[in-house]
């Protein structure tokens, strides 16, 4: 039997690369998508050639905790229990702190930080029960050094680390690993969109002067996720080119 890898945001730039990982490393990938957005998910299941076998893809609104308890529930019947569970939805809504509306603030939250609850909650306690199982949440450089224009994406980025810390010290005794990678900016769509002039001056402050690939954050998720990442838990795995060195 296959093992269980549930991956919210999995179409997205990181999300992508880290559902190719896990197809790639014989995971069975349950891939989340954004409630109405499935001819978008389907077209990326094609132009990435899944199978059935290895990729389900599942409507999930991670901000919606009644939503996640029911269907996550449902998912836990049908499937078995979650093996790795890789916490990747995310957004941006940029703005500088004074001009920042109370929906930019909430929206971020919710999606990246409320998120954190309404996923893994239904799917932990199974995996204690099952044991060796591993929770990956994805970070941001951002989360551990403060940005800019990010003060809520800042906040839900460093809350996730606090939440990582906490359950890994609720899961260690069953053998269940929570762990954080925070990788610095990565050429998505999320990066791409930023104004090219902000992007270059941000591009000339890593010392290795590039984005990161989308494959080197996947290959770290990759790593946590196997065998060899089993006594690993509790901690953050920064993956930004030496931007910011913890
Ligand atoms: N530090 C100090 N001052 C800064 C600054 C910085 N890093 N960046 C800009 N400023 C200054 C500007 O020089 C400007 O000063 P003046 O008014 O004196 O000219 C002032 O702040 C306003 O700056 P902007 O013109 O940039 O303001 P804006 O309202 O047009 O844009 C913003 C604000 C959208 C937040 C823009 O600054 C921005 O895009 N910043 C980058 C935010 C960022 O890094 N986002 C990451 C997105 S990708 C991601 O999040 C993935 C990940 O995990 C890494």
């Amino acid at each position: 039997m296959k093992k269980l890898a549930l991956i919210t945001g999995s179409k997205g730039g990181i999300g992508s690369a880290i559902s190719s990982k896990l197809v790639a490393d014989g995971y069975r990938v349950i891939a989340t998508y954004f409630t109405g957005n499935y001819q978008c998910a389907l077209d990326w299941f094609n132009e990435k050639q899944f199978t059935e076998d290895q990729v389900r893809l599942f409507e999930l609104d991670v901000t919606n905790t009644a939503e996640c308890a029911l269907s996550l529930s449902k998912l836990l019947e049908e499937e078995g229990t979650v093996d790795v569970l890789v916490n990747n939805a995310g957004i941006t809504r940029d703005s500088v702190f004074k001009k920042m509306d109370a929906e930019a603030w909430k929206e971020v939250i919710e999606t990246n930080l409320n998120s954190l609850f309404n996923v893994t909650q239904p799917l932990f306690a199974p995996m204690c029960e099952k044991g060796n199982c591993r929770v990956i949440n994805i970070s941001s450089v951002n989360g551990l050094k403060g940005q800019f224009g990010q003060t809520n994406y800042s906040a839900a980025k460093a809350g996730m680390i606090g939440f990582s810390k906490a359950l890994a010290a609720e899961g260690a005794r069953s053998g269940v690993t929570v762990n954080v990678i925070a990788p610095g900016y990565t050429a998505t769509p999320m990066v791409e969109q930023m104004k090219p002039e902000v992007l270059d001056s941000i591009k000339n402050q890593i010392p290795m002067k590039r984005l990161a690939t989308p494959v080197e954050i996947a290959d770290a998720v990759g790593f946590l996720a196997s065998e060899s990442g089993a006594y690993i838990t509790g901690e953050t795995l920064s993956v930004n080119g030496g931007l910011y060195m913890h």
